[in-house]
């Protein structure tokens, strides 16, 4: 039985064309159908030429290798002297890259930047990968390989890249035990019970994958920190990671606990002032580096949701930071010090980080930076930027952003984060009058700042296919993207992940791309339009639960807290005769907020506690139009499954039926939002749910009854 049905599925793929594929390839599958042009001279890569020899040099012919064979079937060859077509690859260390006076270009690329150009060596053409440093060799190797499988090659292939930010790194919230905070992907890549002894494979796949779209940095571990990280016995296995992972040119980084001096070193205390612990800071960082030379630095949560910090002691974060940078600096480590901190006595979470860190401007060392969450809360499907993004204007910012969809609809939610980032990169601060979005805010080019970086809290754990959703893949890939280039829009990371990931068929990449476009819109019209934020249950973040309540539990930890529904209206009042959270901004954004009138209408119930009759620009009242975006949010997802069903013919089986089954949750989940939400604040609006929309198919009481053990 079982070998006809391995004859039966060998027939089909025969005669579908697909082949089996679960995902596990990412974005890396160089179909043989990849768009090789011979006019391009890059047919064959027949001929490479590379003169410089290194472990990341390596990466980049390995890689070339890879694709040739399996785009081409080719083998490469190598040669020492240029000829017709062929692909030199070099730094100005080679003689025919510095025949060609490009050094000056080069030099301002920096060492990740390249050029990738067509240019006449002895009369032949020739396409060139240049950069001053290895690293720029790899990231432009793998450029190429991108603008071939897009078909975005040309005979007169001209291109220049530097990255936006200096450190692109992914946040792990892994645990040593395998589990991952808020993953939705398995377990934790890292098997630190084998390490180092076993490399798994995947390490490299992993590094590959990074390397292919720019993140040049990886946090290990928590930000919920176990002190047990820093000791031999793990620093060990780390190093182990780190020799996979330098030769795709990846650091790494650890999280680190405040109190791992007390707790792991036995001292009395982890005050930053105190000597013996600088000194204990000090010895640990020189035994990090002992161990693993390029060592990238720490990644801290301090005096956050019960974590130990400095404030312990009666110092500020800024004494905190400046301890561990100045322990770090001989040997280039950075400090990436959060800002992501709240207080359950504030009466709003969302001005807590800005009014701790705003005072320390300026008080930061040189290779501190400071790490906020893109909103002021906390992820939420949408949010106003934070504050502190363009604010802190003496010290380097960086930004992060959630790839994991923890408050997204985990891996069971199709939603591409691409438009998310982008609003927020986009954002326009006016912190230093018109034009200072948060990209320029925080790459460099606003303030001048030496130390520029952004970090994506990772959505990969040991499942197949890295993500959990087959679509999740594409918000790894959107991160690295936006952080190599602050600048692409979403369409060109959608339309490039597409055509990697499935199908350069115009007739798929078509309406899978708007289905992607659209999907952040969608998740936040049925979950929380209109700038409602944190409607999420007790226990965990996937379902919705406005109704919250526990005895004695933190305020800010219940949904009420942030949507204040009544019978007057819905919606928290942060205009300054609210909490005025809205004085935290530059003008004229806080006067555009502070006003009813002219707050943009999906973030006024994040600033306004509005009235059920209130007149929307449309004409309907408030509560209509939240009727209304609810619903549109789950025909939007309707709509989504039909697109995808479509597509089948253009898709391998497997990847086909599993995001299609994925769809099928989704919209039952959007089902679910909707009436939810609906039902429970109608209980306060105390009007109809407009007639020509879908009914609920729930009752309050059987939605309330509904207790998922997720975390
Ligand atoms: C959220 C998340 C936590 C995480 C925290 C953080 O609150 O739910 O799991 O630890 O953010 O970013 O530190």
């Amino acid at each position: 039985m079982k070998r006809n049905l391995n004859i039966l599925l060998f027939v089909f793929f025969l005669s579908t064309g697909l082949n089996a594929e679960d995902g596990s390839k990412l974005w890396l599958r160089y179909q043989a159908s990849s768009g090789f042009q011979p006019e391009a001279g890059l047919s064959k890569f027949s001929t490479v030429i590379v003169t410089e020899n290194s472990d990341v040099i390596g990466s980049a012919i390995d890689e070339l290798k890879i694709a040739s064979s399996q785009m081409n079937g080719n083998e490469i060859r190598f040669t020492g002297t240029p000829i017709q077509n062929c692909l030199l690859i070099g730094t100005p260390h080679n003689k025919y890259i510095r025949s060609l006076n490009i050094q000056k270009e080069l030099n301002s690329l920096g060492t990740d930047g390249f050029i990738l150009r067509r240019v006449k060596i002895n009369n032949d053409s020739c396409t060139i990968i240049a950069s001053i440093a290895d690293h720029g060799l790899l990231y432009g190797v793998f450029h190429l390989l991108r603008l071939i499988q897009t078909n975005e090659i040309s005979n007169n292939i001209d291109v220049k890249e530097r990255p936006s930010y200096q450190v692109r790194v992914l946040n792990h919230w892994d645990n040593q035990d395998r589990t991952v905070e808020r993953g939705y992907a398995g377990h934790s890549l890292w098997r630190w019970d084998e390490l180092p002894g076993k490399l798994s494979p995947r390490y490299k796949e992993y590094a590959r994958a990074n390397a292919s779209i720019g993140i040049n940095g990886t946090v290990l571990n928590n930000v919920n920190a176990s002190p047990q990280i820093l000791s031999r016995q793990y620093l060990q296995k780390v190093r182990a990671l780190a020799t996979v992972f330098r030769p795709y040119g990846i650091k790494v980084y650890l999280s680190i606990n405040f109190s791992s001096p007390a707790v792991l070193g036995g001292l009395p205390t982890s005050d930053p002032l105190n000597k013996q612990v600088c000194k204990w800071w000090k010895d640990k960082v020189n035994e990090i580096y002992t161990l693993i030379p390029d060592f990238g630095g720490f990644l801290v949560k301090a005096n956050s949701e019960g974590l130990p910090g400095p404030q312990d002691y009666g110092r500020t974060h800024a004494d905190g930071a400046n301890m561990l940078a100045d322990a770090l600096k001989p040997y280039n480590g950075i400090v990436m010090w959060r800002a992501f901190v709240y207080n359950p006595g504030d009466k709003d979470r969302a001005k807590q980080a800005y009014n701790e860190f705003k005072p320390l401007d300026g008080k930061f060392h040189s290779n501190v930076i400071i790490q906020v969450k893109n909103g002021p809360v906390d992820f939420q499907p949408r949010e106003p930027f934070s504050p502190l993004l363009g604010e802190m204007k003496r010290t380097p910012v960086m930004l992060e952003f959630q790839i994991t969809q923890e408050y997204l609809g985990f891996s069971n939610h199709l939603v591409f984060l691409a438009p998310l980032y982008r609003e927020c990169l986009q954002s326009d601060t006016y912190s230093l009058g018109k034009g200072s979005t948060i990209a320029r805010a925080t790459d460099g080019r606003l303030y001048s700042h030496s130390l520029t970086a952004i970090a994506g809290v990772a959505n990969t754990g040991d499942d197949t296919n890295w993500c959990g959703h087959q679509f999740a893949q594409a918000n790894w890939y959107t991160f690295g993207r936006l952080a190599w280039n602050n600048e692409l829009t979403s369409e060109k990371i959608a339309d490039e992940w597409i055509k990697m990931t499935f199908s350069q068929n115009g007739d798929f990449v078509k309406p899978v791309t708007q289905l992607m476009l659209q999907s952040r819109e969608a998740v936040v019209d049925y979950m929380m339009p209109l700038g409602l934020h944190h409607l999420f249950a007790w226990g965990h973040h996937y379902g919705p639960e406005p109704w919250c309540d526990v005895v004695g539990a933190r305020p800010d930890w219940l949904p009420s807290y942030y949507h204040k529904a009544d019978t007057v209206g819905l919606g928290f009042d942060r205009t300054i005769s609210g909490s005025n959270a809205v004085a935290q901004y530059s003008t004229p954004l806080r006067e555009l907020y502070n006003d009813l009138d002219s707050c943009p209408e999906n973030l006024i119930l994040w600033f306004h506690h509005v009235s059920w009759e209130h007149r929307m620009k449309n004409g309907r009242t408030m509560w209509d139009e939240l009727c209304y975006t609810y619903d549109s949010g789950v025909q939007q997802v309707r709509e989504f499954q039909k697109i995808w069903d479509k597509t089948e013919s253009f898709v391998d089986v497997q990847r086909f039926h599993e995001v299609q089954s994925k769809l099928k949750i989704q919209t039952r989940d959007a089902v679910w939002w909707k009436d939810a939400c609906l039902l429970y604040f109608q209980t306060y609006s105390r009007q109809p749910i407009p007639y020509d929309i879908e009914r609920p198919v729930h009752d309050l009481d059987e939605l309330k009854m509904i207790k998922l053990n997720l975390k």
